[in-house]
């Protein structure tokens, strides 16, 4: 039985074969493939796109969903979260996705469960199915030309799962990520090159991907407000220029912190895309690990 806890779980070549999938499913439309599957999404953290792309994948391909309300969930009640999933596997589902604010937690699950889990993000440790709609995404993009793209990863990289997954993944296809990021934001022990200005790196970008600052995930205070780090990495019009660069962000966007109301308009902004790659790419996933495993 396969997982998905993070992108080593799978090769090059599973992740190529996955985006095939991938591009026949990307008009969404419906191909009940997975008819009588039952699967169960479980987010104990908030989540716009990836919960409800993980159930429009799973619906668009025919399977059953039964998502728990963590909020009107036994949790509250003071059970622990493995007997949480142990309850629910007790009603044998077929597959469980699953989002949790502590690293580790899906990984630690996997003995206990007798179906495939997938992570949705776990803290700031990963986030697997976000890094290859990314690299589906760019992929498709530049016609799979990738080797040797350089991107830039924008902002709170310390703190991002979206950063770390796609920092691990990204190379595996000869694209080089370039961490960009304040001073108090930046990761200590990185191979990476790691820059505090996008202005000192443009000029060799072909890809920006710019975060959300994590405010959840900082135990301090680092700016007065999101406006004063607005100043130094909103990604405008006129720090990209003419420049040919595609810009990526995982969402939700701070709106005039992370990019600004011009750049959200302009062509090179494919946020809309990730979000439509990113059913695809779920679909492509279940199909994987409910019908090869
Ligand atoms: N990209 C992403 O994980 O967005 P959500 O938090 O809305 O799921």
């Amino acid at each position: 039985m396969q997982n998905l806890i993070t992108t080593s779980d799978f090769t090059n070549e599973e992740i190529l074969s996955l985006f095939d999938d991938a591009k026949i499913f990307s008009d969404l439309q419906t191909r009940p493939i997975l008819k009588g599957k039952l699967i169960v999404p479980l987010f104990f953290e908030n989540s716009t796109r990836t919960r409800s792309s993980f159930e429009i994948a799973a619906k668009r391909l025919g399977a059953d969903v039964v998502s728990l309300d963590v909020g009107t969930s036994s949790r509250s009640k003071g059970e622990t979260i493995f007997d949480t999933v142990a309850n629910i596997c007790a009603m044998k589902p077929d597959l469980i996705v699953i989002r949790h604010s502590q690293r580790g937690l899906p990984q630690s699950l996997v003995e206990h469960v007798s179906c495939p889990i997938v992570n949705a993000g776990d803290g700031e440790n990963a986030h697997p199915t976000q890094a290859l709609l990314d690299l589906f995404t760019i992929l498709e993009h530049f016609d799979s030309k990738v080797k040797g793209k350089k991107l830039a990863i924008v902002g709170d990289v310390k703190t991002s799962r979206v950063a770390s997954s796609n920092a691990s993944l990204l190379p595996r296809f000869g694209i080089e990520p370039i961490f960009v990021a304040p001073k108090h934001f930046q990761v200590a022990d990185t191979k990476l090159r790691q820059y505090e200005f996008l202005s000192e790196i443009i000029d060799e970008l072909d890809i920006v991907m710019s975060l959300r600052t994590q405010l959840e995930r900082h135990s301090q205070i680092y700016y007065a407000s999101l406006q004063e780090y607005a100043k130094d990495y909103c990604i405008t019009k006129k720090c990209f220029g003419k420049r040919d660069i595609l810009l990526l962000h995982p969402g939700p966007v701070n709106r005039n912190v992370d990019i600004d109301d011009e750049m959200l308009e302009d062509k090179r902004n494919k946020i809309l895309k990730q979000v439509q790659n990113g059913v695809a790419v779920r679909m492509a996933i279940l199909k994987k690990l409910l019908l090869q495993n």
